[in-house]
């Protein structure tokens, strides 16, 4: 996909064709993507724990909340529309503060753009339970924190960008087919030229 095409359509995802697993080969290029990702001072702080086996999944998914802006029968997936992986990113509890939020979430445009370079959707995930995914995951919180999970599987809706002027709601909506209308706010009101 041409590159601009594939930043329009890579929106958050949150129903998922549950039978279908991510490739071998998409877990790589989504975990290399994060590799590739700038950091300040090259300092890379963060490492990541992939969660692919079935039953994992499943126990971190008890552990995160899905769309605040809707009500839990329409954002939330049914059985069947679960995510099939995700990828937890972690800091170094020793230097999780400083420029590592945006490390992190350099590495979170990298992977999902990379995923969904092979049409795999994703959810990025900051409304979870930490420190349940951290003892399900085993990782010592003395160690590292839970900056993030990313939720990834092959999209059964669509989601689409609706542009609105400052001022009008941001709260992204379904449209009478499920699918996701996101609204973004137009450029003449968010950019300025000198
Ligand atoms: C840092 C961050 C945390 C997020 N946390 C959640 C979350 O916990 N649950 C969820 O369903 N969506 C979450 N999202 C997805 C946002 O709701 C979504 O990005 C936003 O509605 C805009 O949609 P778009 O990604 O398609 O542009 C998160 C996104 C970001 C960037």
């Amino acid at each position: 996909m041409e590159l601009m095409e594939l930043l329009k359509t890579r929106r958050t995802y949150r129903r998922f064709d549950q039978s279908r697993p991510v490739p071998a080969d998409v877990v790589e290029d989504i975990v290399r993507s994060a590799q590739y990702a700038s950091s300040a001072a090259n300092g890379q702080p963060l490492s990541y724990c992939v969660v692919q086996t079935p039953d994992m999944v499943e126990a971190v998914y008890e552990q995160v909340r899905w769309a605040a802006a809707l009500p839990r029968e329409q954002g939330w997936p049914k059985d069947g529309e679960h995510p099939v992986l995700f990828v937890a990113v972690l800091t170094d509890a020793k230097r999780s503060g400083g420029m590592t939020p945006c490390d992190a979430g350099l590495a979170i445009s990298n992977m999902t753009l990379a995923a969904w370079n092979k049409g795999v959707g994703s959810c990025i995930m900051g409304a979870i339970n930490r420190p349940e995914i951290m003892q399900i995951l085993g990782i010592n919180p003395e160690e590292k924190e839970l900056h993030t999970v990313i939720a990834f599987g092959y999209p059964t809706h669509k989601s689409t960008i609706r542009e609105i002027a400052k001022g009008e709601p941001v709260k992204y909506y379904l449209d009478e087919n499920r699918d996701y209308v996101v609204p973004k706010y137009r450029l003449e009101d968010v950019v300025e030229y000198r």
